[in-house]
């Protein structure tokens, strides 16, 4: 609902002035006073990047064994030996020369092609090695040395870099007590060139802000999931009878985040670390963020994060709102496997998945309004694949939507299971489940769901080879290839209507390996997805084709080589 008169002219503006259509940047002021560089004014170019999970290790030593985390020789008889750029498929963590290359890679390469970075956390090494334990001290090192590094390559040339925190940049790991606290401050300090001086009193207090990386029109929100992971013992898990619990806190404040950015009728990405599932957060915390992310669905362009190494995609689903059911009855995650029963923990990520996307109705014209989509992305540290990072497409040229002001959505009131499991005396009435009636702000007009203004587009995902990083040395550098995009071929290049020089190429070609720069190509083993943009209905689509053992057999495949980069689930 548009409440000023003023934000009524602007929204009048934005839908009649032809100029909206592709905004020019103008960087937020994110310097202190003081600091000795201006950011300059950008073109946009739109696209992001998003990366994580760099974890490097100043103890990294080339030719040590694996089994030592590549800190030393010892033991002789393992054969697995510490690359110069780091090792493949392994236990250990990031020789500063990876994350180095990767960061002058992406410098020399594709600064100039990029609006803004979404940077999701684990910035220190993992404590995997008893006889070197980690230190508060060192991991605010290794933070402030990444963070400058961002700062040099990214932030000094105008584009908004927003970081997040991860469960490896505490000490002790995954724990974060309610803040203020030291280690709130020690990274309001280390990021203080990325936090927008407004959101830092916010952040001091938890560790979570927004910046508006296209002002007045997009923003990201950096979430600290610390504060909903259920690895962390510190926290109390969102429970709806303790409202001042830090996760609860932090939900309270998105919730006016999102209220706020809806009126201004900007579109926000959600960012974070720990990705938000079922498996990951705490019940309550997961119940609230994920109606949350329905009820903004018009608001949120998507949801990404980091964490699990793996790339992968989850759905967050209207019925992860139903109240709980008895354990061991019911739910779509009974213990029935549509890929066969379980074998230990093999390929277990990808046999969740799938076992997801095999309970979504089948038919081709579901109700959208149900879901959300969480991308996550790959890490730069090989452990235990291959070091990756994923570019955004995304659409800079439709027309903003002007959709109804109020919600389109009717009768999406809790369901007759939860009256009952929410009623007087029942055991759920006093929690965030029996709480969540609000209407929901979903209209298929929105960028999340059709493609127009600020629409995710595609991403093109970039990692080294394994033989390449293994066969790297001090001489020999590793090369970023591209693994796969999730770009139909033929959306690479202008249709035959249009001139080269009239069309946005959404992937530079001189990021494209030679076969696809060929505009005659229409298949490609680099396109195993063809997705016509990344809308929840196309997103929801891959998943239903994903659930077809037999039809789609070859497209599981892929999937699930990507997944692990061609090797086993670490
Ligand atoms: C890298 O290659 C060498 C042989 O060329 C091999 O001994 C070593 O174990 C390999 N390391 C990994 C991590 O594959
Ligand atoms: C990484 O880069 C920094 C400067 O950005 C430099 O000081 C450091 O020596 C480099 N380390 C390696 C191993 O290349
Ligand atoms: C639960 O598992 C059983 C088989 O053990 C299956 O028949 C049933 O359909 C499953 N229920 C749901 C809701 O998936
Ligand atoms: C961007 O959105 C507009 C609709 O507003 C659409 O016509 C256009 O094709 C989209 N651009 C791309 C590159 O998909
Ligand atoms: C492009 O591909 C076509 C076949 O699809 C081939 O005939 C042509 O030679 C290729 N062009 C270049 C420049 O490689």
């Amino acid at each position: 609902m548009i409440r000023s008169r003023a934000l009524r002219v602007l929204v009048l503006a934005l839908v009649f002035n032809p100029l909206y259509a592709a905004p020019a940047q103008v960087p937020f002021d994110v310097q202190p006073a003081g600091m000795c560089f201006r950011l300059a004014k950008r073109k946009l170019q739109g696209r992001f990047l998003h990366i994580t999970d760099m974890h490097p290790d100043p103890h990294y030593s080339p030719g040590a064994s694996e089994k030592s985390a590549c800190h030393r020789k010892k033991p002789k008889k393992d054969k697995t030996r510490a690359g110069y750029y780091g090792t493949p498929f392994s236990d250990c963590d990031s020789p500063f020369s990876l994350t180095n290359f990767t960061l002058d890679y992406l410098d020399k390469k594709w600064t100039d092609d990029i609006d803004f970075v979404i940077w999701t956390g684990d910035n220190a090494r993992h404590d995997n090695d008893r006889r070197r334990p980690r230190t508060t001290d060192e991991i605010y090192h290794l933070n402030r040395v990444m963070a400058n590094k961002m700062q040099e390559v990214f932030l000094s040339k105008g584009i908004p870099v927003v970081p997040s925190l991860g469960n490896n940049d505490v000490w002790r790991k995954n724990i974060l007590m309610p803040g203020p606290n030291d280690i709130t401050h020690e990274y309001s300090s280390i990021w203080k060139a990325f936090i927008p001086f407004p959101s830092l009193q916010v952040f001091q207090r938890g560790a979570y802000y927004s910046a508006e990386v296209i002002p007045d029109h997009l923003a990201v929100v950096s979430l600290n999931t610390m504060y909903f992971y259920d690895s962390n013992k510190a926290v109390g898990g969102c429970e709806f009878k303790e409202r001042d619990d830090p996760g609860n806190l932090q939900l309270d404040w998105l919730e006016v985040q999102l209220e706020m950015y809806r009126q201004r009728s900007m579109k926000v990405w959600l960012s974070g670390h720990v990705p938000p599932t079922p498996g990951n957060y705490f019940p309550e915390c997961y119940v609230r963020y994920a109606e949350m992310a329905l009820r903004y669905q018009d608001t949120i362009l998507g949801h990404v994060f980091g964490h699990m190494n793996a790339d992968h995609f989850t759905l967050i689903e209207a019925r992860d709102l139903d109240v709980p059911l008895d354990e061991n009855s019911g739910g779509y995650m009974n213990g029935s496997d549509p890929i066969g029963p379980l074998k230990k923990k093999k390929d277990k990520l990808y046999r969740e998945l799938i076992q997801d996307f095999s309970a979504l109705p089948k038919a081709k014209h579901i109700d959208h309004d149900q879901f959300a989509v969480v991308n996550v992305a790959p890490s730069v540290v090989p452990n235990p694949y291959l070091p990756s990072f994923r570019i955004f497409a995304y659409n800079i040229t439709g027309a903003p939507k002007k959709y109804s002001e109020l919600s389109r959505r009717k009768g999406h009131g809790p369901t007759l299971d939860r009256k009952q499991a929410c009623k007087k005396g029942s055991a759920y009435q006093e929690t965030w489940w029996c709480q969540l009636d609000k209407p929901w702000h979903s209209d298929g007009d929105a960028p999340s769901r059709t493609n127009t203004l600020w629409t995710p587009l595609g991403y093109a995902q970039y990692n080294i080879r394994k033989k390449r990083l293994n066969g790297s040395s001090k001489t020999r550098k590793p090369k970023f290839k591209l693994e796969y995009t999730t770009f139909p071929v033929s959306a690479l290049h202008p249709p035959a209507d249009l001139v080269a020089s009239k069309f946005k190429y959404p992937i530079p070609l001189r990021h494209l390996p030679r076969s696809l720069r060929n505009s005659t190509v229409t298949e490609s083993k680099f396109a195993p997805y063809q997705m016509r943009d990344l809308t929840i209905p196309a997103w929801v689509e891959l998943a239903q084709r994903l659930a077809r053992p037999k039809k789609e057999a070859e497209l599981r495949r892929q999937f699930k080589k990507y997944m692990y980069q061609g090797g086993r689930e670490g």
